[in-house]
């Protein structure tokens, strides 16, 4: 079927495209036309017969050297194995070829290509031959495959072990990062049922910045210079949304405003987080060795950085017991912090930082736990992801504090959805509430001056029904 002399018809290249931008269409998933299928098999044996005689012809361990220099050379050796291969490829195809073998050498192989493309947020792989990516918060499949599960372990293999972790069967589930930042989850089996199944959060060149929110509708800019007020009086903000909502963004963008001469320390399970300032520690929890021992959780960084002389703490997740630790910093003279939390709602987030505190294992009463969150937490900003991909900053709540059981809190600022258009976007408004935050004389006494009239009620911004 593939004899000496063939013709390799391929797929369409994938092109590298541009910024993202909301407003653009998703582009359509591409699927492989009939008979397709059958090529890509015929082009991705050859790439593999290029790639074993490659590896047979030179040690790879051996070669030492600036990249770009190994790159050419090995490119050189590719180029001939190719013309020994005696294949009717045209220009273009061997120029792919060569390339894909060079990813598959130097880099990660087939998820080159979607790596390389910067409108994909997401890449979502379910076992080596189904491979999903989200572009402009729609979810598409690719017709990018791997060869084999063997294909797609050495690939996780090596993107794990190059921030120092191991993904075998002791240890089937792993969390890394791309040299990037880009953030990196893999299963394999047994716990994955159906092949190894990996979960790329990509973090492009240019993270989201302010001006992408504004341009994105996701905010408007009384409410950033409303935030940055907060931020820089120092208030403890807590950013809350479900998975993928745009949470850790958020707080990249918010902690963006802590002024450069503070100290700031940060603390992640994957360090996600791009802070411009001069003076930032970074820290990273660490999971158990191989015999279960050495684990470092945000826990046990969080009470050491309580040793660093931090102005402001940063941490990007509190899922656990570090809940309990971050609200008694928080309390205890290190305002101005700022962490996440998975919650779907305002109330949901008390919810769950009470359930958290529990897991600290002190059998705290419930009104203590309350009142820790009242007197702790100034300010509650809920990202979402609508109905249709658009993500937006839904809620900005204040928490006032306690009447008697309950902690009182009030909306700022919110979106109020208005429907679905035809393609299935939510689309609504962004609004001020009408009600002024009670903490605005410390704002004004930090020297943050707002304008009284961003709070009164009325509409900030109307999506256009697209
Ligand atoms: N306002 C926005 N508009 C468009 N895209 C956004 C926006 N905010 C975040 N994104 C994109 O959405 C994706 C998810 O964002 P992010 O990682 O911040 O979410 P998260 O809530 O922290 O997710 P997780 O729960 O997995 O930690 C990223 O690719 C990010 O670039
Ligand atoms: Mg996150």
């Amino acid at each position: 079927m593939f004899g000496k002399r063939t013709t390799v018809q391929l797929p369409p290249a994938k092109t590298k495209v541009e910024k993202p931008s909301e407003a653009a269409p998703a582009p359509k998933s591409s699927k492989p036309l009939p008979g397709a299928t059958e090529k890509q098999d015929q082009f991705s044996e050859l790439k593999q017969r290029l790639h074993r005689k490659l590896v047979d012809q030179i040690d790879m361990t051996r070669m030492v050297g600036d990249e770009n220099e190994l790159r050419a050379q090995v490119r050189e050796i590719v180029e001939k194995l190719c013309e020994q291969e005696n294949t009717l490829l045209n220009f273009n195809e061997r120029q792919r070829l060569i390339s894909e073998v060079l990813d598959e050498t130097f880099g990660l192989g087939p998820l080159e290509v979607l790596l390389a493309d910067t409108t994909i947020s997401d890449i979502l792989i379910n076992g080596p031959k189904q491979i999903y990516v989200e572009r402009s918060g729609r979810i598409e499949l690719t017709d990018v495959k791997f060869r084999d599960n063997g294909h797609l372990m050495h690939v996780i293999d090596k993107i794990v072990s190059q921030v120092g972790r191991r993904c075998d069967e002791t240890s089937p589930m792993v969390d890394a990062r791309l040299p990037d930042g880009s953030r990196v989850n893999a299963v394999i089996p047994p716990l994955a049922i159906d092949g190894p199944s990996m979960s790329i959060r990509r973090f492009g060149a240019d993270p989201l910045t302010w001006d992408d929110y504004i341009r994105f509708r996701s905010c408007t800019p009384e409410i950033r210079d409303f935030l940055q007020a907060c931020v820089l009086a120092h208030l403890n903000i807590i950013i809350l949304g479900g998975t993928g909502s745009g949470k850790t963004t958020l707080l990249n963008n918010l902690s963006s405003f802590i002024p450069p001469e503070d100290r700031i320390v940060t603390m992640e399970d994957a360090a996600e987080l791009r802070l411009r300032q001069p003076h930032v520690v970074r820290l990273e929890s660490r999971p158990p060795n191989i015999e279960g021992k050495g684990q470092i959780s945000i826990r046990d960084l969080l009470v050491n950085s309580l040793r660093m002389r931090p102005d402001r703490i940063v941490v990007g997740e509190c899922r656990g017991a570090e809940t309990l630790d971050m609200l008694q910093a928080m309390n205890t003279g290190h305002d101005g912090s700022l962490t996440t939390i998975h919650a779907n709602s305002a109330r949901d987030a008390v919810q769950r930082v009470e359930t958290m505190v529990m897991m600290a294992g002190f059998e705290l009463p419930l009104r203590a736990i309350r009142q820790q969150f009242a007197s702790a937490i100034h300010l509650l900003v809920q990202a979402q992801r609508l109905s249709g991909g658009p993500r937006k900053i839904v809620s900005v709540t204040e928490v006032q504090g306690m009447e008697g059981d309950t902690i009182t809190m009030q909306d700022i600022f919110k979106f109020e959805q208005l429907g679905v258009t035809a393609s299935g976007k939510a689309y609504g408004q962004l609004v001020s509430t009408g009600l002024r935050p009670g903490f605005l004389d410390r704002l004004k006494s930090s020297g943050c001056t707002i304008d009284p009239a961003i709070f009164e009620r009325r509409v900030l911004m109307r999506d256009e029904q697209d």
